[in-house]
């Protein structure tokens, strides 16, 4: 309900400029959709001058964004749900019905999703990553409970119910799961409820991080939507403090990464009372952050994280605007006009370079598009996750120069299942951190990791990334001699518990 009054409301204000898009359009153009009506939930919480400079940092990030699409209609490195939360969740109508390009975007979404699905006896899907293609489909206008057959909020929840919380590895997974359940419409068990209060919460958080903090009281704060529950305002409000306190005197949170997630959970808990934080340094913050060409980081999981802070500053709301049949209720506009193509001809056409103009719009159906007005069924198909099965601690380390003690050092603890590839460990540590950002050429012995955090391999200066595997942690003033350099390539090393890895950028 909460949702619905605040979507008739942006929908209201906003539907003449949609209707107006043509098909035909750049898809940069999209952006006139976005927002014009930011200030209706955040009550002006940003002095004026201020908020027309997010807006247009929000509007320059998605420019980029959209700019570096591929030629699927989607983005490399399975970043494509990453982009589709950041567009849905700024743009009052995303996807409109008469914009192809997002349509084409969506129906990359789910074959991107179909693929993995297909695969995952081979490449198990982690649930972190079911959690954002969860959210993105709601924000797609698409049922994550029913996707092709596969309930993959089911998926999730039997995960998460199969796990003891004292000893459960990932709260972060966990608070992004409890979020997805939570925009999905789901019942959260009142032990679920108190483990995220305490990864809220505690002071040492299971991990200690601001944006595994910074998740689960998005988390709470949905539920808190839902419930109007004084507990939770209680509790949600010492966790805004505790992030609070870790402001920098310039308005960041830290890098680029944390403070965008930490924007995210402060912005979405302003009525919460006695939180004090300086929103507009926050909002000049990002601002300096920006790149000149509209990215953060030159990175698009960066840069869509960037874009959602912008819109939680602006509209209070964020990440929770991507609730289940968000297209279904109370936003006419998404829904009314159904002379559009079906996706799948409008894909083969476009496929087959035929201008677009002269799209068929006669035949095929798309699947499991909600029926208007009601949420669409549910599937009892429940998809078997990584993490229903043995997991690995591993530790993985990035070294950038060719002196430890003077590199650029990271590092970051995952958990997967035991016997995954070192590679899918590499993916899935870049979609949690950007500075884990990878790019690899495909080779018929595997993938080759040739760009790390930005820095590509050089043949003629003879600076290569040499992957280790490490009995312990790596020490930079004992750098590990090449007897520990891993015996085979990412692909093939498949990870146990407690493994070490350290992929180190160093001249040959
Ligand atoms: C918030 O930050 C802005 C910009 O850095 C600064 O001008 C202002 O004084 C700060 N406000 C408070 C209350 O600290
Ligand atoms: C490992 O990463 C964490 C989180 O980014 C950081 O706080 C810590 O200092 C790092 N440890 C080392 C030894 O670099
Ligand atoms: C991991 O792979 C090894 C070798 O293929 C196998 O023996 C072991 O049972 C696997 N472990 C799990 C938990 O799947």
């Amino acid at each position: 309900m909460w949702l619905s009054g605040a979507l008739a409301k942006v929908g209201s204000s906003s539907s003449s400029c949609s209707s107006s898009m043509s098909m035909l359009l750049p898809s940069f153009l999209l952006i006139v959709h976005i927002y014009q009506v930011t200030a209706t939930q955040a009550e002006s919480l940003l002095p004026e001058s201020i908020e027309a400079s997010v807006v247009d940092l929000r509007d320059r990030g998605l420019k980029w964004l959209v700019t570096g699409r591929n030629s699927e209609f989607g983005w490399d490195l399975g970043d494509t749900p990453r982009v589709v939360l950041a567009l849905s969740s700024s743009a009052s109508q995303w996807p409109a019905q008469n914009d192809l390009e997002a349509r084409l975007t969506v129906k990359q979404l789910e074959l991107e999703l179909l693929d993995k699905l297909l695969r995952h006896s081979v490449d198990p899907v982690t649930p972190a990553r079911v959690s954002y293609f969860s959210l993105a489909l709601n924000g797609a206008c698409k049922d994550a409970r029913n996707f092709y057959g596969h309930n993959l909020v089911a998926s999730l929840e039997k995960h998460t119910a199969d796990q003891d919380y004292p000893g459960y590895p990932e709260a972060f997974g966990f608070s992004l799961t409890a979020l997805v359940s939570c925009l999905s419409g789901s019942h959260l068990h009142r032990r679920q409820v108190r483990h995220l209060i305490a990864i809220a919460t505690d002071d040492e958080p299971v991990v200690d991080s601001i944006d595994t903090r910074s998740m689960a009281v998005m988390a709470l704060e949905c539920l808190r939507r839902k419930r109007h529950s004084e507990t939770l305002v209680r509790h949600i409000g010492e966790a805004l403090k505790k992030i609070a306190r870790l402001q920098q005197p310039d308005g960041t949170f830290g890098n680029i990464h944390t403070t965008t997630v930490a924007v995210q959970a402060m912005a979405l808990g302003s009525v919460v009372p006695g939180v004090e934080w300086n929103r507009t340094a926050a909002a000049l913050a990002l601002r300096t952050m920006q790149r000149p060409d509209g990215s953060f980081l030159d990175s698009v999981p960066a840069t869509a994280e960037a874009v959602i802070a912008a819109t939680t500053l602006l509209n209070g709301m964020g990440l929770l605007s991507l609730k289940r049949g968000r297209c279904s209720e109370g936003a006419e506009s998404l829904k009314s006009t159904l002379s559009q193509p079906p996706l799948w001809t409008t894909y083969t056409v476009v496929q087959a370079q035929a201008p677009k103009s002269q799209l068929d719009t006669t035949t095929a159906s798309s699947n499991n598009s909600p029926a208007p007005g009601a949420l669409p069924q549910q599937s009892n198909s429940v998809v078997k996750l990584a993490g229903d099965t043995t997991m690995a601690s591993v530790k993985y380390w990035i070294w950038i120069g060719p002196t430890p003690l003077t590199a650029q050092i990271y590092n970051i603890s995952l958990s997967v299942p035991v016997n995954t590839t070192f590679f899918a460990v590499m993916r899935r540590a870049a979609e949690l951190d950007p500075n884990f950002e990878f790019s690899s050429t495909v080779w018929p012995n595997g993938h080759y990791v040739h760009t790390i955090s930005g820095h590509r391999e050089q043949p003629i200066g003879y600076h290569y990334w040499l992957l280790y595997h490490l009995p312990t942690d790596p020490d930079p003033a004992a750098p590990p001699p090449t007897t520990f350099v891993a015996p085979a390539g990412v692909d093939k090393l498949l990870v146990q518990d407690r493994d070490v890895y350290l992929f180190w950028y160093k001249k040959l």
